[in-house]
């Protein structure tokens, strides 16, 4: 480890999917952690040697008992972007070096060019760090294995079949326990300034090759019905449309094509990434019929 001093790292997005993640990693390396969220009772399912700190990324005062005394921050932002200027600025005046969760928006694969809301607030944040000057890592993350729970578990534990557009559209899951790794190796490991690594699975796999391999853990065989464009705006009502817009692009712009597939995680940890199988096979219960 290579942080020297004893300030905690400071892990935005803590009780989320990442961030939940990446504190087991740092505790695991023997390195502090202060965890920030906007409610104290969503801290209970952190472990009791984190430090539990308020705070809110749309009320950047809120977030000075937070950033006091820490040293290198993990910035994941789910908020809108409003106070995003306000909060860097913020990070710039006390925290040591950022490590942002961002998207592979640079890379020239067309699923990455499409209009994209989230990318450009990713894209905004690092133009705000960079002109900070403050030190800073830039991970970015393709698809979440786990975005397949909310998309398909409902699904698949109550019946064999998975209707969802796009069966040809081809992504290169990469597990979030890679992820967190890689996450948490910038956060503890001297290195890593001025980083910029694009992480994502070891294979391209489409659709329906993805909820085959599901099949495959539970032992049952799925079939994949492919529902049209209109079909998934109807199905996802309530959702934010400018959310599902932007996931029927990529998909679409993903269709015949293999997915950008890189070594990040492998060169950066010195361990093969998991593959989407290995992904199912950990979280078979999940889609069970009986869970
Ligand atoms: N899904 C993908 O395939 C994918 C791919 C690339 C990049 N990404 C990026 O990954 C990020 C999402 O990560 P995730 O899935 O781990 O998120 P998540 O599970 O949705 O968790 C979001 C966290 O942010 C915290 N949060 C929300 N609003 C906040 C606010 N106003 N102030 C402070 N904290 C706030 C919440 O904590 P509390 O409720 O405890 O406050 C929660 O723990 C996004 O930036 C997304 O663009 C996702």
């Amino acid at each position: 480890m290579s942080q020297t001093d004893s300030a905690p790292v400071l892990v935005t997005g803590a009780t989320g999917r990442i961030g939940r993640l990446v504190i087991d990693q740092l505790l695991d390396a023997g390195v502090p952690v202060r965890a920030l969220t906007r409610r104290l009772e969503a801290a209970a399912v952190l472990p009791p040697q984190v430090e539990v700190v308020t705070g809110d990324l749309t009320a950047p005062d809120s977030l000075e008992p937070a950033l006091n005394g820490a040293g290198v921050v993990f910035l994941l932002w789910t908020a809108p972007p409003a106070t995003a200027a306000e909060v860097v600025a913020r990070l710039a005046a006390r925290a040591r070096r950022v490590v942002l969760l961002s998207s592979p928006h640079r890379t020239p694969h067309p699923f990455f060019q499409q209009p994209n809301p989230m990318a450009a607030l990713h894209a905004d944040l690092e133009r705000l760090i960079a002109a900070t000057g403050l030190e800073s890592t830039v991970v970015r993350p393709g698809m979440f294995a786990s975005n397949c729970l909310p998309w398909w578990a409902p699904a698949i534990r109550a019946g064999d079949v998975v209707r969802w557009p796009y069966a040809a559209a081809a992504t290169a899951p990469v597990d979030d326990r890679d992820i967190a790794a890689v996450v948490a190796r910038t956060l503890h490991q001297d290195g890593h300034v001025g980083g910029d690594y694009v992480l994502t699975g070891p294979e391209s796999l489409t659709h329906a090759e993805q909820v085959a391999v599901i099949g495959d853990a539970l032992g049952r065989r799925l079939a994949f019905d492919e529902m049209t464009p209109d079909e998934f705006r109807t199905l996802s009502q309530g959702a934010p449309s400018a959310a599902v817009e932007m996931l029927l692009a990529a998909w679409h712009a993903a269709v015949g094509q293999p997915a950008h597939v890189t070594t990040t995680v492998s060169d950066l940890l010195g361990t093969a990434p998991r593959t989407f199988r290995q992904w199912a096979a950990d979280h078979a219960s999940a889609f069970a019929k009986d869970s």
